[in-house]
C-alpha cells in the first residue's frame, strides 16, 4: 500500500471541513492498491488451453456491463448470448468491443454447448432460478446476478443444484470482491472497533433513474422481444414495454427496493463482520411517496434486523440522496464509516475529555483539584502528533478501481482452480434471505422471523 498525502481536492472531497476545524485532523488518505486482475494455474501465465469459454444469459443492462467489464480480465472469452429481445444481441456484441459472438433468444443453446464452461446469468430475478439450476445440471460453473433468488424456496433449490452438481457459484454482489471491502474486513478482523453492537447502512437516491423509470427503447415492440418466453412461469399479460423494462417496480419480477440495494448492503455487511446466516429478525416500515406510478413496491423502506452479535439498520429511500451508498459500523472502541469509495476508521477515546458532568456536585476545591490532576495526566500533543481518537485513517481505491472486474475476476479464477469463492451459493441465499424477510415484514406488517430447522420466513 503506498502512502498518499492529501490533496486540496481530496480535502474537499472528504467532506473534510471538519478536519479543517481541528475537529478530525487527517494525516492522509492511504490509496488501496488492486491486486493483479488474474491468477495462472502455473507459474509465468495461463497457456490458451487454460482460457474458460464462458456464454451469458440476460444481455441487458447489467449483462453489458458484465460483458464489458470481463474484458478486463485476462484468459476468459465469451463466446455466445441469449436474450429474449433481438436489440439486445447488438448490444452484447459491442459491449464485447464488436466481437462476433454467437447470440440466440433460446438460453438452452448455450446450456447444450460442451465447448462453454460456464455461465453468467443476468436475467431479472424472477429467472434465476431455472436459469441456475439447468445451468448447474448442464455442468456449467454460474455466476448469477444478485439478488440470488427470488424467493426463499427457489434459493434452496438453487444451492441444492449447485451442490448436487458440484459446480462453481458466485453471486453477483461485487462489494464482497471489492479492495475497500477487504481494508473494511481486515479493521474489522483486527479488533480495532472493539465490541460492536450496531451497523447502520443507507443506500439513498434521488432520480428517476435510480428509481427505476428507465426510457423504453423505440424498437421495443412484440416484434423485437419474446414476451411470452420472457414472463416465465408468472401470470400470462398482454405485451406490457413496462413491466419488461421496469420490472424492479413488480413483485411477479423483483424484489422492489430489498432486492435490487439492500442486497448489496447486506452482502457487504456479512462479509465484512464474517457472517454466513440470515438475519434472525427482521422488522420494516416505509411508504410509497413520490413514485406513484403503479409500482407494488415502496420508494422509501427501512428495516431493523437482529444477528445475534449486532443490530444492523438499513434504509433506502428513492427521494434524497443525502448520504448515497453509506455504511457505519459503531463499536465500543471504534467507529468505521465507508461512504461511496472512502473508508474511514476513528478510534473512540472517551477517556480524553475530564469529567465535567458529576463534579458539579463537588465543592469547587476539590473540582480544581481533579481538573488540574487530569490535565496533568493528559498533556495537550505536540504540534504535528494526535490523541488516540482524534486522527483519522482514510483508505479509498484508485479513481478507475472496479469492483465488478474484481468479482468477475475472482469467478474465473474458481472456474479454473476450482478453489471457493467468498460469495458462494449458500453467502448469496442467505444474504436473499435478508432481502426477503425485509418485504416479508414491511407487506405483513409484522416481524419476519427466520425459522432455520423449517427453512423459512415466519410472522
Ligand atoms: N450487481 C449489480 O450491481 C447489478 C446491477 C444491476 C442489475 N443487477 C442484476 O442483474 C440482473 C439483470 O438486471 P438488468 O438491469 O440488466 O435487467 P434488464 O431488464 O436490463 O436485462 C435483463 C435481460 O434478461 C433477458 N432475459 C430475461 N429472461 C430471459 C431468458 N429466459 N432467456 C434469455 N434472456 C432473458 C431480458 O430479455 C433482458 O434483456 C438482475 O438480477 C439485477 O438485480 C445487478
Amino acid at each position: 500500500m503506498k502512502k498518499y498525502s492529501l490533496t486540496r481536492r481530496d480535502f474537499i472531497r472528504l467532506g473534510a471541513g471538519a478536519a479543517a476545524a481541528g475537529v478530525v485532523p487527517l494525516r492522509g488518505i492511504t490509496l488501496l492498491e488492486p491486486k493483479p486482475l488474474w491468477a495462472a494455474s502455473r507459474p509465468g501465465g495461463m497457456a490458451p488451453s487454460d482460457t474458460v469459454r464462458f456464454g451469458i444469459i440476460g444481455t441487458g443492462v447489467e449483462g453489458c456491463s458484465l460483458l464489458k467489464e470481463t474484458l478486463k480480465v485476462p484468459g476468459v472469452e465469451c463466446v455466445a448470448a441469449a436474450d429474449l429481445y433481438d436489440s439486445r444481441h447488438i448490444a452484447a456484441k459491442e459491449a464485447l468491443g464488436g466481437k462476433n459472438i454467437d447470440t440466440t433468444r433460446e438460453y438452452r443453446k448455450i446450456l447444450d454447448r460442451q465447448d462453454i464452461d460456464a455461465v453468467i446469468v443476468a436475467s431479472p430475478d424472477h429467472w434465476h432460478r431455472k436459469l441456475v439450476v439447468e445451468a448447474a445440471e448442464a455442468g456449467k460453473d454460474v455466476y448469477c446476478e444478485k439478488p440470488m433468488s427470488h424467493g426463499v424456496e427457489d434459493g434452496l433449490a438453487m444451492v441444492e443444484a449447485i451442490q448436487k452438481n458440484k459446480r462453481m457459484c458466485t453471486v453477483g454482489s461485487q462489494r464482497v470482491s471489492s479492495i475497500l471491502y477487504a481494508k473494511a474486513k481486515e479493521i474489522w478482523d483486527s479488533g480495532r472497533l472493539g465490541m460492536v453492537d450496531t451497523i447502520l447502512a443507507a443506500w439513498d437516491r434521488n432520480t428517476d433513474s435510480g428509481a427505476w423509470v428507465y426510457p423504453i427503447p423505440p424498437d421495443a415492440s412484440e416484434k423485437t422481444i419474446d414476451w411470452n418466453t420472457w414472463l416465465g412461469d408468472k401470470p400470462k399479460r398482454p405485451y406490457d414495454p413496462v413491466r419488461f423494462f421496469r420490472w424492479r417496480c413488480y413483485k411477479d419480477y423483483g424484489a422492489g427496493l430489498a432486492g435490487d440495494l439492500f442486497v448489496h448492503l447486506l452482502s457487504g455487511i456479512h462479509h465484512v463482520t464474517g457472517t454466513n446466516m440470515p438475519p434472525q429478525r427482521a422488522l420494516s416500515t416505509g411508504g410509497l411517496y413520490h413514485y406513484k406510478d403503479g409500482r407494488e413496491f415502496p420508494d422509501l423502506l427501512w428495516t431493523m434486523y437482529d444477528y445475534p452479535d449486532f443490530q444492523l439498520v438499513l434504509r433506502c429511500n428513492h427521494n434524497n440522496n443525502l448520504e448515497g451508498e453509506f455504511f457505519g459500523f459503531y463499536g465500543k472502541k471504534g467507529t468505521m464509516l465507508i461512504h461511496g469509495s472512502t473508508l474511514s476508521f476513528r478510534a473512540q477515546a472517551p477517556w480524553q475529555q475530564p469529567e465535567d458532568y458529576s463534579i458539579f456536585g463537588w465543592p469547587g476545591k476539590l473540582r480544581k483539584e481533579y481538573l488540574e490532576q487530569w490535565h496533568k495526566e493528559h498533556p495537550e500533543p505536540k504540534p504535528g502528533e494526535f490523541r488516540v481518537g482524534e486522527e483519522e485513517e482514510v483508505f479509498t481505491p484508485p479513481p478507475d478501481y472496479s469492483d465488478m472486474a474484481d468479482h468477475l475476476g475472482n469467478f474465473f479464477n474458481s472456474v479454473r482452480t476450482r478453489q471457493p469463492v467468498v460469495e458462494n451459493e449458500v453467502f448469496g441465499h442467505h444474504t436473499a434471505i435478508g432481502c426477503h424477510m425485509s418485504n416479508y415484514s414491511f407487506f405483513n406488517k409484522t416481524a419476519a422471523v427466520w425459522d432455520a430447522s423449517a427453512k423459512k420466513i415466519k410472522g
